[in-house]
């Protein structure tokens, strides 16, 4: 018979497993976020046939498994929900405006080279929504240099932007003629074309370790959508002064529609559109 004990989550446990992840990932979890850590962790405990949040912290010290079982609690309490083009209206804002502008600042100073980053990329549909953004509007010509980077700390999502072949809800939103123009049908879905394929690059990287970045290169946007909604103040502060450091002038941030950083960094200027709010670092 099933058991029906409920592990509760004692404010000692809570606060264990929130140092191994910060020690193991870097991020500290939001104390508001305890709940959520009990909801994702209990159904680990039972399949593992642990009793308390203590027994499964002793687990992730000193099981054999160790490692298997830190990727496992990293894709538990990260989430990875994506699908292409997510949150319509920061996405007009990119086209109507952001775009525009920075095709004539480059325009002007003979420097036809366009770096985006997609920071908390996932399985990559944000990455190939906007290169079909950049394709469709016609502002960046076949001369241009143009590179969209993935970064995600999830191996196994990383994989799959890679290989970039997408089914069902991924497409939720997705204009069909343009399925028909950037995907070609495969046995498992959709496979990403070439076309779209050769703007774009993918790394495995934690957006709070400066090293993850490319340092050769100036990043113009950056779009870390539904990626801080788990984590505390301190830890949203070092990723965006990590985006600030690699960001050239005038360089945009694009937030999730819920996320803010306000309180968090003194980097970048607030500029309202309608629908969207997007952030400009300052000179
Ligand atoms: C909800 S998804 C967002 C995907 C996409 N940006 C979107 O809005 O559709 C959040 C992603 O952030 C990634 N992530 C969380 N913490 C991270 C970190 N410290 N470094 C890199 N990626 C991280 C997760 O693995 C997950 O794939």
């Amino acid at each position: 018979m099933e058991s029906l004990h409920k592990p509760q989550l004692r404010p000692e446990e809570f606060r264990l497993i929130n140092e191994f992840v910060s020690g193991e990932f870097g991020f500290i979890l939001d104390e508001s976020r305890a709940g959520f850590l009990s909801s994702k962790l209990a159904p680990r405990l039972t399949e593992l046939r642990l009793e308390t949040f203590s027994d499964y912290y002793a687990h992730l010290k000193f099981s054999p498994h160790f490692s298997e079982e830190h990727k496992k609690l990293l894709s538990l309490i990260t989430n990875n929900e994506t699908y292409f083009f997510r949150e319509e209206a920061q996405l007009s804002v990119l086209n109507a405006h952001v775009l525009p502008e920075l095709k004539e600042k480059k325009s002007r100073s003979q420097d036809k080279k366009i770096r985006i980053i997609s920071a908390g990329c996932s399985s990559g549909e944000e990455v190939y929504t906007l290169a079909m953004i950049l394709l469709e509007s016609s502002h960046f010509l076949w001369d241009w240099d143009v590179c969209i980077t993935g970064i995600d700390i999830d191996t196994e999502m990383i994989a799959r932007a890679v290989s970039g072949i997408y089914s069902g809800r991924a497409f939720q939103t997705t204009p069909p003629h343009l399925i028909e123009r950037y995907f070609s049908k495969c046995d498992e879905g959709y496979q990403v074309k070439s076309s779209l394929k050769r703007l774009t690059s993918f790394k495995v990287g934690n957006l709070l370790r400066q090293e993850s970045f490319d340092s050769k290169d100036t990043a113009d946007i950056i779009f870390c959508r539904n990626v801080f909604i788990y984590f505390s103040e301190d830890t949203t502060k070092k990723i965006v002064e990590n985006f600030a450091r690699v960001m050239g002038k005038d360089g945009h941030l694009f937030l999730g529609h819920s996320e803010s950083i306000s309180g968090a960094s003194s980097r970048y200027l607030q500029v309202r559109y309608p629908g969207a709010i997007i952030y400009r670092k300052r000179d």
